[in-house]
């Protein structure tokens, strides 16, 4: 089998906010070689992007039904393995199911759909396809969230009893209060963006991370959405009440319109023996709480760290590493899984952490608009 594995994309044009951070992320550890796609609607768009950025423009395709068409009647060692999806929400569905129909692997960004229902229905597609899904919740690849993760699994912080975790940006607050602005943003459109912003785009994430740490699954939740306007359907701002078990409790607390916020998401996980504390904008230290020892910092890169963390690094200790390499990280688990290697389930979030989302999603906007009450996730 040749190394590179062939990558095709789905929007992240040049236009994009994402499609840079998987492009490189696609290079980083050298297993992919982007070779076709199709980076934007409009076709002259897509092909002026591809000499843009050198991409041969033979494969570069006016949609998605024509990819399918021409790299399926080509050889199979020469055809696009995989797909990364990076469209606007309301195409991930669609795509996705005719990606994982027609035998590709399939890379998806968040949420994973538009609806709870179109997650299970993807779910049974992925059985039978038997291809390798990925949905990218971009922070579980940072090295000391895995190690996040790890340590907590060998009950350094003792069983788990509360949880919190912050997703604060403040990139909404200029767009919302003006009336014209706020009609023309497709994460407002609940067509294209699905029936939550603020949940679906980050609280998502937030409810991820602590899945992806603890391990627990949160059982029910109690949300309070901040809609701002009368005339805006979607949520901006929510804080959502979690129990992931009897005695285990916590609280997502996400908002769009956390004024001159950027990226601010953060977690902390607090058990009988200790606590974890992580923040997104200083990824590079784990903060470990263990009452009455002082205060101690673990850092990417030392010996010290699991395997799973150790392999999300690649240079010495003291040479910061982001968001480009923990979003790396995630292609590289996709990468083994693709190529039938062994690897660590806490690579990539998979089709399972798709369909959790969505069930975290519609249950927050069912709490908030049957007031504010109790609702059980699956
Ligand atoms: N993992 C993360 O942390 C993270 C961060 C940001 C965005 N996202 C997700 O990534 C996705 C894209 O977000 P964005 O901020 O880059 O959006 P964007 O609006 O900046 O870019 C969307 C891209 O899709 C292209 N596009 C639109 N319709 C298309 C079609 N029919 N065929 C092909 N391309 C098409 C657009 O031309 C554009 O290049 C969203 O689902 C979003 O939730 C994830």
């Amino acid at each position: 089998m040749p190394k590179k594995i062939r990558l095709g994309i789905l929007g992240g044009g040049g236009d994009s906010l994402i499609g840079v951070l998987h492009r490189v992320a696609s290079f980083i550890n050298d297993n992919y070689v982007i070779t076709g796609g199709v980076f934007n609607a409009e076709y002259d768009e897509s092909i002026k992007f591809a000499q843009e950025i050198d991409i041969p423009t033979n494969r570069i395709y006016n949609d998605l039904d024509a990819l399918v068409e021409a790299e399926l009647k080509l050889p199979k060692e020469e055809r696009i393995q995989v797909c990364s999806i990076l469209t606007p929400n309301f195409l991930h569905f669609p795509m996705a199911k005719k990606l994982l129909d027609n035998g590709f692997h399939v890379i998806c960004e968040k949420p994973m759909t538009t609806t709870y229902e179109e997650a299970k229905i993807l779910r049974d597609t992925l059985k039978k396809a038997g291809t390798v899904f990925a949905v990218t919740h971009t922070y579980t690849g940072y090295p000391m969230v895995r190690q996040m993760r790890e340590m907590i699994k060998e009950g350094v912080i003792g069983k788990v009893h509360k949880v919190d975790a912050q997703y604060y940006q403040g990139w909404m607050n200029p767009i919302i209060h003006d009336k014209e602005k706020r009609s023309t943003v497709w994460r407002l459109d609940p067509k294209k963006a699905g029936i939550s912003s603020c949940m679906g785009d980050i609280g998502v994430h937030a409810f991820n991370m602590i899945e992806f740490t603890t391990g627990l699954q949160v059982e029910s939740l109690l949300c309070d959405f901040n809609y701002l306007y009368d005339d805006n359907q979607m949520d901006m701002d929510g804080t959502v009440l979690i129990r992931m078990g009897k005695h285990v409790k916590g609280v997502i607390r996400a908002s769009q319109v956390a004024t001159g916020e950027e990226n601010g998401l953060s977690i902390a996980i607090y058990g009988q023996k200790g606590g974890l504390k992580w923040e997104q904008e200083n990824p590079n230290y784990l903060y470990r709480l263990n009452d009455p020892e002082p205060l101690q910092v673990y850092k990417p890169g030392h010996q010290y760290n699991s395997k799973l963390s150790l392999d999300g690094t690649k240079l010495p200790p003291g040479h910061p590493e982001g968001i480009f390499d923990a979003m790396a990280n995630i292609y590289l688990g996709v990468a083994r899984a693709i190529r039938g290697e062994e690897y660590n389930d806490g690579e990539f979030p998979t089709m399972a952490d798709g369909v959790r989302g969505l069930n975290f999603i519609e249950s927050t906007v069912a709490s908030h608009k049957q007031g504010n009450v109790w609702v059980g996730l699956d």
